[in-house]
């Protein structure tokens, strides 16, 4: 196992890392208490940054930095094209989520992201050591940037041809999602998001063989095996998401943590139902309700987003699980609420010793 050392110490060094374990950014999921903790362990902190504005883009940075040794990436989404509205079928669903929470008035499925260019714009002044990149790859100028900054890039694919491109396109590191993952599937393609899914096992060393650079694996790591495993089929590190929000610092409200903490892999289910988009989610009963076959198909991303958005907030408002938007990974009932920090240490402890 003596290449596989050589592999992550290479690639800790590379990134200024104690040892190979990353937070996986997660939107909605990352405040700077979890990174800041990561990162003290020597892992690699994250941030989701989808859904913030410039300015808390900034703040966040600047956060962590203060809390931490700086070892951080800024993760945002490649932004889809502006989706087709269907303003009768966008009833059909508004009529069905009545039935789970509030009434949704029309204009909810009006909900625009944030202006991507700008929160690019926020990322090179944040200046972070890496960004990363998911549902596609960064434009070319701002590669460009990127590069005269010395900022690394990490680009989440999830099959073989992705990883390619992101290769071809400057990508410093791919991070090789298998179709395990917790949240949303990066596909580039959001039509493809069913047809192709690839589990980590297969998705991995078919990665690991076709690029020239370093490849990280995510996707149901959660433990030192999994961990161990990733490693010993080629990656370089591990990236953890689910795996990290039953820990303290991921402050993720206490009915979703203890429901990952019971939730079996098969009930950590892909739908399009909380926003437009191919998702892993814990199968509760509004996202059973939902995939039902009588059930209105779900609008566009992100339309669905906003026609969604009463019915989640009135849930986590009761704390009700059921109308949560409850992401989870298939090896939920591997995650420990336990200090981010302990973790950190104790995955790579186990994996070592699984490695040695
Ligand atoms: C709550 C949640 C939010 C996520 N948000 C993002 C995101 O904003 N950007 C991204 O690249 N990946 C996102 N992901 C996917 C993770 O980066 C990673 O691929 C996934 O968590 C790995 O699988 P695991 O949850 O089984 O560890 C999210 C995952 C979760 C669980």
């Amino acid at each position: 196992m003596s290449s596989t050392f050589d592999r992550t110490t290479a690639f800790c060094r590379r990134f200024g890392l104690q040892l190979p374990i990353l937070l996986a950014p997660m939107a909605s999921a990352s405040p700077p208490s979890l990174s800041i903790a990561v990162a003290n362990a020597g892992g690699l902190g994250a941030c989701g940054a989808l859904m913030m504005q410039p300015d808390e883009i900034i703040a966040w940075a600047a956060q962590v930095r203060a809390g931490s040794n700086g070892g951080f990436n800024l993760n945002l989404w490649i932004p889809d094209p502006a989706p087709a509205r269907d303003p009768a079928h966008e009833a059909h669903v508004r009529d069905f989520l009545a039935g789970w929470g509030p009434q949704v008035p029309p204009e909810a499925g009006d909900a625009t992201p944030a202006d991507f260019a700008a929160q690019c714009e926020a990322l090179l002044a944040a200046g972070p050591p890496i960004v990363s990149s998911v549902m596609g790859l960064y434009p070319p100028d701002f590669v460009a940037k990127l590069k005269q900054r010395g900022i690394s890039w990490f680009a989440n694919i999830s099959t073989v041809a992705e990883a390619l491109a992101a290769e071809a396109a400057g990508a410093d590191v791919v991070v090789a999602q298998g179709m395990e993952a917790g949240g949303h599937r990066g596909c580039f393609d959001a039509a493809l998001a069913e047809r192709q899914q690839v589990g980590l096992f297969a998705l991995l060393p078919a990665v690991v063989d076709a690029v020239q650079v370093p490849v990280v694996a995510t996707g149901g790591i959660a433990d030192a095996r999994g961990v161990a495993a990733a490693l010993a089929l080629g990656a370089s590190a591990a990236q953890i998401g689910t795996g990290f929000l039953r820990c303290p610092e991921a402050k993720i409200h206490p009915a979703w943590a203890d429901a990952l903490g019971k939730t079996a892999p098969e009930d950590a289910i892909i739908s399009r139902v909380f926003s437009g988009r191919a998702g892993r989610s814990i199968a509760t009963d509004y996202v059973l309700a939902a995939t039902t076959p009588d059930a209105p198909r779900p609008a566009p991303y992100p339309v669905q987003r906003g026609l969604t958005a009463a019915m989640r907030n009135a849930g986590q408002n009761a704390g009700d699980i059921h109308r949560m938007q409850a992401w989870s990974g298939q090896s939920a009932r591997l995650a420990r609420p336990e200090p981010a920090s302990e973790l950190v240490r104790q995955l790579w402890a186990g994996a070592q010793a699984l490695l040695a």
